[in-house]
């Protein structure tokens, strides 16, 4: 499991004979809560905070795209080394080291350092995203009862739109006001550092994770760890069995599964569908929204809450509508939506392109484009957002499946850095219109793609899918029953 961590376990059986849980039990899904939360909090930060940061230490469009954008690189770091530091470390001391990454570096954050160790310091936190991003939904799944694992991984996906809406509500308000820049962006890094602290304090007193404490043969303290998550003897002794069967076929090949020609197959699929949720331009809108919205003259509130609001609130529904319609279908319809609303907000700005004092710009262009980005998100929130991540936690082979993940979630990162380094400055050059037709030429490709492709999901075993891939079906349909 990686960023955005979205699953749904197919093991969803109820241990809870009596339906309550201990109280451990509610700190596990907290920190899990959190985990998620912190990643959308240092991704929504720089929306809001952007014109306060330049203020600050005056890096210009290109220094505050390289700012935001170093996020990406330390995901990118953090994501490749998670499942080794999950493996030696185990699960909870690494939840531990990420809760102290955050809190350490925003508080090092808020003092205003150098710009290059504040860099330096976002580089860090994105680590700790990268790093949290893969483990909290593992230790979920092998610490939180079976019976809410599913809930929990979409908890934590929603965490994530709720953290980047908080941020910039938060972040606004303080800009709002503290007009002294020096006060409110370290005050902007404290709001951080107190999820994070409360992240890092709680790690401490979680239990470690019984399948890793199996996993270094210790027995007698995972059975402990499962005492004090479930209510009966029952309850434990199927859990250690059920883990106990799950190490014995657990193959975890490694990286030389590559080599194989399914799962490259597979892996192929999973590493372009992470480029298309990237390149269909979401994070233009989450870091820059703002200022976009600026360049349109469109100001205040509106510009710095639009985007976190509506893409927070149609998260919600997506949870349903992956297992009414199909991951596939709402892929398409979020395509679809998004290539007619970036053509939409690319011929606005063509049309107003020549006006210089942007309070001149007339109302309607404003609302074109403003209905515009609103269905946009809505398309992404609904579709792309989750299911590229559901998506790739279903489709690849068991002893695959840590190789998968965090190989497409290093594109992921790799693709949200190009965009967030590079999409303000190609406004500037090219005309701010151009960029919206290059967003909208890869949903146009991305339909393309999901056509000859990606496999429809919905309702079958992960074994099964496991099945077809390996009898050698086309990718498309490995999801058929
Ligand atoms: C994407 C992030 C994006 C977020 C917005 C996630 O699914 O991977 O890059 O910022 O959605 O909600």
């Amino acid at each position: 499991m990686a960023a955005g961590g979205f699953h749904i376990s197919n093991d969803q059986k109820n241990h809870n004979s009596n339906g309550e849980y201990k109280k451990i039990v509610y700190w596990v899904c907290i920190i899990a809560a959190l985990g998620g939360l912190l990643f959308g909090l240092d991704i929504g930060f720089i929306g809001a905070s952007l014109d306060t940061i330049e203020n600050v230490y005056h890096l210009g469009i290109e220094g505050g795209e390289q700012y935001a954008a170093v996020l990406a690189t330390g995901g990118i770091v953090g994501a490749l080394l998670s499942g080794i530091f999950a493996r030696i470390l185990g699960r909870k001391r690494s939840l531990v080291f990420a809760g102290f990454l955050f809190s350490a570096l925003s508080l090092w954050s808020a003092t205003l350092p150098s710009i290059e160790t504040l860099t330096i310091c976002r580089f860090g936190l994105g680590f700790a995203v990268g790093i949290s991003s893969f483990v909290v939904p593992l230790y979920l799944s092998e610490t939180a009862p079976a019976s809410i694992r599913g809930s929990m991984g979409t908890l934590f996906q929603l965490m994530i739109t709720i953290g980047i809406f908080l941020i910039a509500a938060i972040n606004t308000y303080i800009a709002h006001v503290v007009s002294e820049s020096t006060i409110s962006l370290p005050l902007m890094f404290l709001v951080i550092a107190i999820f994070s602290l409360i992240m890092f304090f709680g790690s401490i007193v979680l239990p470690e994770s019984p399948r890793w404490l199996m996993l270094k043969g210790r027995r007698n303290e995972a059975e402990k760890v499962l005492n004090k998550v479930l209510n009966t003897s029952e309850e434990i002794q199927s859990e250690l069995k059920e883990i106990d069967d799950a190490i014995k076929s657990d193959k975890g090949a490694g990286i030389k599964i590559i080599f194989k020609g399914y799962f490259f197959k597979v892996l192929l699929m999973g590493v372009v569908l992470q480029m298309f949720q990237q390149l269909v331009g979401i994070n233009m809108m989450i870091y820059y929204a703002p200022k976009i919205f600026g360049y349109a003259g469109i100001t205040g509130l509106l510009a710095a809450m639009t985007v976190p609001t509506v893409n927070m609130l149609f998260t919600f529904p997506a949870i349903r509508l992956v297992e009414k319609w199909g991951r596939k279908k709402l892929l398409y319809v979020g395509s679809a939506i998004m290539f007619v609303t970036m053509v939409a907000a690319g011929l606005t700005f063509a049309s107003i392109g020549g006006i210089t004092d942007p309070s001149q710009i007339s109302t309607i262009p404003k609302a074109i484009l403003l209905i515009s980005v609103v269905l946009y998100i809505f398309g992404f929130a609904v579709s792309w957002g989750p299911v590229a991540w559901l998506v790739c936690s279903e489709v690849f082979p068991l002893e695959g499946r840590e190789v998968g993940m965090t190989v497409t979630t290093m594109v992921n990162w790799t693709f949200a850095g190009l965009v967030m380094s590079h999409a303000l400055t190609f406004m500037n050059s090219y005309g701010n219109h151009m960029i919206f037709y290059v967003f909208a030429g890869f949903c146009l490709l991305s339909m393309l793609f999901l056509k000859l492709f990606v496999p429809e999901t919905r309702g079958t075993t992960l074994e099964h899918i496991e099945e077809n891939l390996k009898n050698g079906k086309p990718l498309r349909l490995i999801g058929e029953k």
